[in-house]
C-alpha cells in the first residue's frame, strides 16, 4: 500500500516577546490535526519554530539592552518550553538562526536570481516594523494623533528609502491567478480567498526583498551589505526544515509539498501570494493548502498589555487544566472565524461538554460496572435496535470527524463527537440500567457493556484533542497500548466480555467558579 504522508506547519513565531494565548491557539489546532492524522495511519511531519531575524526582533533586543542573539536564544527557548507545557507533538522545531536554515534560504535566493526574478534598485515607501511589511499609500490611514498607520492591522508605518533588491512579483500575477484557479482549495477559508484574489487582481508591485540599514538577518549571497527581508527568510523555513536545498533529502521527498500551512489571518498575503511566487520561481512546488485561523480577542477586546487582558499560557493551564485548555480554545467558535474568549464561556463549555457530558457518561457507566457487575464487562448478547443504533453511531463517528478535520472544520468535527456523547447520555437515561438492576440484571449488563464500548470509541477519537484525559479513560477500560489507533475504532476490536474495570477516577472535573476566579 502507498505510504500516506502528511506535513503540517505552524507560523514560526517572532521572538520579540513572550508567547501568549494567540500563539497557543494556532499551534493547538495544528497539533490536533497532526495527532489525528498519525492515529489515522499517516506518516506525519509537524513543524513549528521561531522567526528570529528582522528589524522587529533587533529593536526588541536593543530596547531590552540585550544582543539580538541573546534575546532570540532566550525567547526561542520559551516557545520550546510552551510546547512541552501544552503537550505539542511537533516533530521538529526550527530556528531561523540555525545554519541549516541560513544555507537553505541563501540557496533559494540564488534560484530566484538565476531565474531572472531579482534586480537591484532603490526602495522608497512605507514600512511597518510591527508587521515587518511594506504597504502602499492606498492602504494607509492617519489616526487621531496624525500617526500614519497601515490598515487593517493598525501598525505604525515609517517612510523608508534605501538600496534594495527586488523580486519581480509584478510578473507573477497571471501565474498566481492561474495557480489559484487550478487549486481551488489552496486558500481557506473562503473569506480569506476572496481577499487574496482581489489583492492579486488589483495588480502586484515588485517586492523589496533586502535591507541595508541593519544587519540582523541572513546575508544576501554575493552582496554582503544586504540582509534578506525577514519574510523571504522566514517563509523558507518550511522547506529548509526538510533539508532544502537538497531536494533529494528524505524528508523533502517524503513531505513536500506541505499539506497545510496553518497561519493567522493577518499573514495570508505572505503565504498565499509571496510564498507560492517565490517557490514557483525557484522551480519548487507550492504547498497544497494555507488555512487562516481567525483572531482571538478576550472579553471583546484585543489582547494587549495596556488593557491588561493578556491571558498567558500558564494562566490558561492553571484555570482549565491542560486538556481543558486545548478543548476550550478549539470549541469556542467555528474554526477560521474570529472568536472571543471569555472565562464564563470557557467554564460553561468545560462543565457542560466535558464534566456533565462526556465525564458523567464515563463515570456513571464505569462505576455501575464496578458496583453491579463486579467490575466485569458483560457479553453483548441479544442486542436491541437501540443498542445497535448507538454502536453504529459510535463506529461511524470516525468517518464524520475525518471529513470535517480534512476540511479543517475542527468545530464540526467536535460536533460529530459530541452528538455521540449526547446519544449515549440519552440512551443511558432511556435504558435506565439502575432500574434494570432489580428487574433484569442480565439486560443491565448488556446496556452497560454497550455503553462501555461506546466510551472506548469516544476515548479513542478524543485522543488528538485531549491526549492526557483520553489516556486515562482508555487505561480505565484496559485498552492495550497497541490498540489505540483509529483502525481500532471498529467492532473487530470491540471491548471484550470479561474485561475487568477497576474503580474509575473522574477524568473531567467540574470547575467550581470560586476556584477558577
Ligand atoms: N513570524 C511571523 C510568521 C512567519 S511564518 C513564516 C509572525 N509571527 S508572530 O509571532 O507575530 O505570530 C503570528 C501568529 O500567531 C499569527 O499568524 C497567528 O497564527 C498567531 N496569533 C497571534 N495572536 C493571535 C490572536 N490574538 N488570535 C489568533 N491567532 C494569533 O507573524
Amino acid at each position: 500500500m502507498e505510504d500516506k504522508n502528511f506535513y503540517i506547519t505552524t507560523p514560526i513565531y517572532y521572538v520579540n516577546g513572550d508567547p501568549h494565548m494567540g500563539h497557543v491557539y494556532t499551534t493547538i489546532a495544528s497539533d490536533v490535526l497532526a495527532r489525528f492524522k498519525r492515529l489515522d495511519g499517516y506518516n506525519v511531519h509537524f513543524l513549528t519554530g521561531t522567526d528570529e531575524h528582522g528589524l522587529k526582533v533587533y529593536q526588541a533586543a536593543r530596547d531590552k539592552d540585550m544582543t539580538a542573539q541573546e534575546l532570540t536564544d532566550q525567547c526561542s527557548q520559551k516557545f520550546r518550553d510552551l510546547g512541552k507545557m501544552f503537550n505539542f507533538s511537533n516533530d521538529d522545531f526550527i530556528r531561523t538562526t540555525e545554519d541549516r536554515h541560513k544555507k537553505g534560504a541563501q540557496a533559494l535566493w540564488k534560484k530566484l536570481e538565476e531565474a531572472g526574478d531579482i534586480y537591484l534598485d532603490k526602495y522608497a515607501g512605507w514600512y511597518a516594523v510591527r508587521d515587518e511589511a511594506y504597504y502602499n499609500e492606498d492602504e494607509l490611514y492617519e489616526d487621531e494623533q496624525g500617526v500614519k498607520r497601515a490598515c487593517p492591522t493598525g501598525a505604525e508605518v515609517k517612510w523608508v528609502e534605501e538600496e534594495s533588491y527586488f523580486f519581480k512579483l509584478s510578473e507573477w500575477q497571471d501565474r498566481l491567478l492561474e495557480f489559484y484557479e487550478k487549486n481551488p482549495d489552496f486558500i481557506q477559508p473562503q473569506s480569506r480567498k476572496n481577499e487574496i484574489l482581489s489583492f492579486v487582481k488589483s495588480g502586484l508591485k515588485d517586492l523589496s526583498i533586502s535591507r541595508t540599514t541593519f544587519d540582523w538577518g541572513i546575508h544576501v549571497p554575493g552582496h554582503e551589505s544586504h540582509v534578506m527581508y525577514v519574510w523571504i527568510d522566514a517563509l523558507t523555513n518550511y522547506i529548509t526544515a526538510l533539508g532544502y536545498p537538497d531536494e533529494k533529502a528524505p524528508l523533502f521527498e517524503k513531505f513536500w509539498p506541505a499539506d497545510i500551512h496553518m497561519v493567522g489571518k493577518e499573514i495570508t498575503r505572505f503565504h498565499c501570494v509571496y510564498w507560492p511566487a517565490f517557490l514557483m520561481s525557484a522551480g519548487v512546488q507550492p504547498p497544497k493548502k494555507v488555512f487562516a485561523n481567525g483572531w482571538m480577542t478576550v472579553e471583546g477586546e484585543k489582547m494587549s498589555k495596556s488593557v491588561g487582558n493578556v491571558i498567558t499560557p500558564e494562566t490558561l493551564i492553571e484555570r482549565y487544566g491542560l486538556d481543558g485548555s486545548r478543548f476550550v480554545l478549539l470549541r469556542i467558535a467555528p474554526f477560521g472565524n474570529d472568536c472571543d474568549f471569555s472565562h464564563e464561556h470557557a467554564v460553561n463549555m468545560i462543565n457542560s461538554d466535558l464534566a456533565n457530558g462526556l465525564g458523567n457518561l464515563a463515570q456513571r457507566t464505569l462505576s455501575m460496572i464496578v458496583k453491579n457487575c463486579d467490575g466485569i464487562v458483560s457479553a453483548r448478547n441479544a442486542l436491541t435496535s437501540e443498542d445497535k443504533d448507538l454502536l453504529d453511531e459510535a463506529y461511524q463517528m470516525l468517518e464524520g470527524v475525518r471529513v470535517e478535520f480534512d476540511a479543517v472544520r475542527l468545530h464540526k468535527g467536535f460536533e460529530v463527537i459530541w452528538k455521540v456523547v449526547s446519544a449515549a447520555n440519552g440512551y443511558i437515561d432511556a435504558q435506565a440500567p439502575w432500574t434494570l438492576k432489580k428487574t433484569d440484571p442480565e439486560r443491565m449488563g448488556v446496556v452497560l457493556s454497550v455503553l462501555a464500548e461506546v466510551i472506548r470509541c469516544l476515548g479513542l477519537i478524543i485522543q488528538p484533542i485531549m491526549p492526557d484525559s483520553s489516556e486515562k479513560l482508555l487505561d480505565q477500560l484496559e485498552i492495550p497500548q497497541n490498540e489505540r489507533n483509529f483502525m481500532h475504532l471498529s467492532p473487530e476490536y470491540a471491548l471484550k466480555a470479561g474485561t475487568t474495570i477497576s474503580q474509575p477516577q473522574g477524568v473531567f472535573p467540574r470547575i467550581v467558579e470560586e476556584d477558577a476566579a
